[in-house]
């Protein structure tokens, strides 16, 4: 009984490992021979690390290994990526504006971090589905200014509270010490801005004090999903200074029917094009039933077939 226990184990065993590979050759989704991570974040085609490994040069990205874990950037783009997804988003890590005000010492000195934070996307827009522009704090206006192509939008945020404690008090972002709004669309380069509006002061409140902080008020753009009222703002709180913000990308200029006359049309095997709204060029998906990288030669597979793995491979064990 023994014995052919330890007989049969090296079986599933290697079956599972021959399935742990097949899936992560699926989900790899680089260029053969090309590296298809930087860090924990994959790089699937268009995107790519080293010569003939991207598209066009708006996808090469730049892996830091100087960091630890590696950053990644993309080309033009000085915040880190922190997720790169085929269905035309990527997410990237922007700073926070913050504005404190030290009333212990006489006057309202400021604290030297900045209160704007700025970003320029030349070849990208920032979604205006998956962010929310949020403000966080007590006595605080915050600013969004950016543009769509030489339009110049603004967007303001006000958050009041009669003491810290509102802040905590409540589990969503519904105006006590906490104002969202959504961010418009096309926008590609904001500035964010965080003041306040009066001169009465918190600090002296044990509110404060109880959470190590002065009178601070913070600002930002932030995917939505990743944004967790009472967390999050105790995240930033303890000096966590970056947050997600979802931009979203697209292959060239043309549209779907102007590129589908070129040779390099990059949608490759059992896909389709999809025109984008609001960012010129087009995206590639795969087909109802297949799932993988459109835009790689034989990227996009039945989905029937893993699923056939993944059963096989379960009834194996
Ligand atoms: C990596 O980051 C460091 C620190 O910011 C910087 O000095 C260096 O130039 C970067 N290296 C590359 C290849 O970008
Ligand atoms: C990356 O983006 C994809 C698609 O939007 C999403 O499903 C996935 O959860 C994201 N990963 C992280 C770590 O945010
Ligand atoms: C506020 O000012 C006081 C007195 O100048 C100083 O001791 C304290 O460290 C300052 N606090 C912060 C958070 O800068
Ligand atoms: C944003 O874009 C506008 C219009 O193209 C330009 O005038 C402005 O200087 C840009 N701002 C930043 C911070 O890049
Ligand atoms: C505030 O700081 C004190 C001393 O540094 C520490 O003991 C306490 O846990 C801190 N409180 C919070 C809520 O972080
Ligand atoms: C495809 O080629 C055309 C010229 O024929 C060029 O204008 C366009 O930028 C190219 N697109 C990509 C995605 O390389
Ligand atoms: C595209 O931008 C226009 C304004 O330029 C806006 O009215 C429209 O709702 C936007 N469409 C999408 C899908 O974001």
């Amino acid at each position: 009984m023994n014995m052919s226990f330890h007989g049969m184990t090296p079986f599933p065993l290697i079956f599972l490992l021959g399935m742990v590979m097949l899936l992560t050759s699926i989900a790899s989704q680089s260029l053969p021979g090309c590296p298809d991570s930087c860090g924990d974040l994959k790089v699937p085609y268009p995107f790519g690390m080293s010569e003939g490994c991207y598209l066009t040069d708006k996808f090469l990205v730049t892996c830091n290994q100087s960091f630890h874990p590696p950053k990644a950037f993309l080309r033009g783009l000085h915040l880190p990526l922190s997720n790169i997804s085929l269905d035309g988003q990527l997410a990237v890590l922007q700073s926070i504006a913050r504005d404190c005000q030290n009333h212990s010492s006489s006057g309202a000195a400021k604290d030297d971090h900045p209160d704007t934070a700025t970003v320029s996307l030349p070849p990208v827009a920032i979604s205006d589905t998956e962010n929310r522009f949020t403000a966080f704090g007590c006595d605080t206006t915050a600013v969004l200014q950016g543009y769509r192509g030489k339009e110049r939008i603004t967007r303001k945020c006000i958050s009041l509270c009669d003491s810290m404690g509102d802040l905590f008090n409540h589990n969503s972002c519904s105006g006590f010490g906490c104002c969202q709004t959504p961010v418009p669309a096309g926008l590609r380069n904001i500035t964010v801005s965080v003041s306040s509006f009066s001169s009465k002061s918190y600090s002296d409140s044990d509110d404060w004090a109880s959470y190590n902080i002065t009178n601070c008020r913070y600002a930002f753009v932030m995917e939505e999903s990743k944004f967790k009222f009472s967390t999050s703002f105790k995240e930033i709180l303890n000096g966590k200074e970056k947050v997600p913000m979802v931009i979203n990308w697209a292959i060239g200029k043309e549209s779907c029917s102007e590129a589908k006359k070129k040779s390099n049309f990059s949608c490759k095997g059992k896909s389709s094009c999809v025109d984008t709204s609001n960012l010129s060029g087009y995206l590639c998906r795969c087909l109802p039933g297949y799932q993988g990288n459109p835009y790689v030669e034989d990227g996009c597979h039945g989905i029937c077939h893993t699923a056939l793995v993944f059963k096989y491979a379960y009834s194996g064990v």
